[in-house]
């Protein structure tokens, strides 16, 4: 009986554990793993989501919402006025980016996130 309860109390214990584990992978990755978001480069992550995505429409003398991405002078504009995120995040209030085409992969919206809240560095 002891032997039982024993036997038992650890299986409950390496559930737990196991469980735990596995909770705690998801919080700290909730996203791709290979996504890094901690060393965020201008030149070398944010630029080219917007090369690819969005200087098509955000570029030349009158660009669509006064708003260009060719470059970090125009970018940090429009990261500065709120509006990037809401928009490549698909929020409500903000009109869908890129326009007429699919959201950015998480990954991409998780960098322009961390470019952000790390104050926009320019690197
Ligand atoms: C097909 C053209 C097109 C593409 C591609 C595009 N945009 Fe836009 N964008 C527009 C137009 C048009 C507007 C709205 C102008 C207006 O109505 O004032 C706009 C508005 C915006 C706004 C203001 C949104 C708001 O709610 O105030 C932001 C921010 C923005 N775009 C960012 C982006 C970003 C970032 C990308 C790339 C991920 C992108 N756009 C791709 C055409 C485009």
């Amino acid at each position: 009986m002891n032997i039982l309860k024993k036997t038992f109390s650890v299986v409950v214990i390496v559930l737990i554990a196991s469980s735990c584990t596995y909770d705690n992978m998801e919080t700290l990755y909730p996203q791709d793993p290979e996504c890094d978001t901690t060393n965020i480069s201008y030149a070398m992550d944010i630029q080219p989501i917007f090369n690819d995505n969005c200087i098509i429409c955000h570029s030349g003398p009158t660009p669509p919402a006064g708003f260009s991405l060719v470059d970090y002078e125009n970018a940090v504009v429009v990261a500065k006025s709120g509006r990037l995120l809401g928009a490549v995040k698909h929020q409500s209030g903000f009109l869908d980016m890129p326009q007429g085409a699919n959201k950015l992969d998480d990954c991409s919206i998780n960098k322009l996130e961390s470019w952000i809240n790390l104050s926009y560095p320019d690197n």
